[in-house]
């Protein structure tokens, strides 16, 4: 159920469309899907050299060619995105609201001195390449067709200085949850995500590499996920593993303010705070200290934990352990307000709720 102005995509790029021979897809089983180990039978690619974006066109996924020298390699010039495309009972494909990740990369490409891609051809890129995919984008509930736009430096350099040539590519892959199991998490007191001044709030590659060895000993020690806090203290809290974080305490729901750059602003963070408010909540973004949730932990007041993010989208949080003590949750089906937003989110992005913020883009 679409409501709302019409946000059918009109093309204006030019996008040149070679279609692999044969398809992978009756080698997919859409209920058994991994998170992120099948790729659909295309992606779109296109180059930036010479000042302009050039040479764009979907073709077979494949591997692709790089000099050793590549300077996203060395140095790191590197920045993605997550989005999601949906399918109803009827066949419809939706994208929930492409165009704010077209901004985001951007703005992470602002950061790491990265081109700015004409949001046009973001979006034309992604509707063209989701609709010659389309059979990939799984039907079964819970499921949707992950797509990742990614942009790096491809210049053949040694230099470290911003390259002048860069890639733009796009592929997807069916996948399923995020979480399987349930997710504990530790806060990390040692180790940190992000720093005032730093990359924190563009979707680099690198925060996620400098996340992977204080996760490893997070996992090591039984967490699934790390709660980040900030660099300078470790007493504000930042993030979750690769999601934002947000605290039912009371009649509030509390998530960390973007104001000092070091956190993402998630897409999914965003909608469910607007959710939120809608259903009568008040919410309030700003620091969040560890000693208000744990002192909520402690006093009965901490109804709710939960992550956002496209990939989880919302994962509930069944315990936090800080400095060795360890508060369990209330039990993941008493979470009145990520169970409600869940569902609402849920039905929004199968096209089965109406959609009264223009959220929704068909296919
Ligand atoms: C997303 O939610 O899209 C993410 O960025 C998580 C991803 C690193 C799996």
């Amino acid at each position: 159920m679409i409501k709302g102005e019409d946000k059918t995509m009109d093309i204006v790029s030019n996008i040149k469309i070679e279609r692999s021979n044969g398809s992978k897809l009756p080698f997919v089983d859409f209920n058994n899907i991994k998170f992120g180990k099948q790729f659909s039978d295309h992606m779109f690619v296109a180059d930036y050299k010479d000042g302009e974006w050039q040479n764009l066109k979907i073709m077979p996924y494949a591997p692709i060619t790089l000099s050793p020298a590549c300077a996203a390699i060395h140095y790191g010039q590197s920045v993605f995105e997550g989005m999601k495309a949906y399918k109803n009972e009827d066949g419809e494909i939706f994208l929930f609201r492409p165009e704010e990740n077209a901004k985001r990369i951007n703005k992470s490409a602002a950061r790491l001195c990265m081109p700015e891609i004409p949001e046009d051809m973001f979006m034309d890129a992604v509707k063209q390449l989701v609709e010659v995919d389309a059979d990939w984008v799984p039907a079964v509930e819970g499921c949707s067709l992950y797509i990742r736009p990614f942009l790096f430096a491809s210049e053949e350099l040694l230099g470290v200085r911003p390259a002048d040539e860069y890639k733009f590519i796009i592929f997807t892959s069916p996948v399923n949850g995020y979480y399987s199991d349930e997710v504990h998490v530790k806060i990390e007191t040692e180790y940190s995500r992000a720093c005032e001044g730093g990359v924190g709030y563009a979707k680099a590659a690198g925060n996620y590499a400098a996340a992977l060895y204080p996760a490893k000993l997070g996992q090591e020690a039984g967490f699934k996920q790390l709660v980040w806090t900030d660099a300078k203290e470790h007493k504000y809290i930042e993030e979750a593993g690769t999601m934002n974080i947000m605290f039912h305490i009371g009649d509030a729901l509390i998530t960390p303010n973007t104001e000092l750059k070091t956190t993402l602003a998630g897409v999914t963070r965003g909608s469910v705070l607007t959710l939120a408010e809608e259903l009568g909540v008040k919410v309030e973004e700003r620091r969040v200290t560890v000693s208000e949730v744990i002192e909520a932990a402690k006093n009965g007041t901490l109804k709710d934990v939960f992550g956002t993010g496209t990939a989880a989208t919302i994962a509930q949080v069944s315990s936090i352990t800080y400095e060795g003590e360890r508060f369990d949750l209330p039990a993941l089906e008493t979470r009145t307000l990520s169970n409600e937003i869940g569902q609402v989110l849920q039905d929004l992005k199968r096209g089965r709720a109406e959609d009264t913020h223009n959220w929704i883009y068909k296919i």
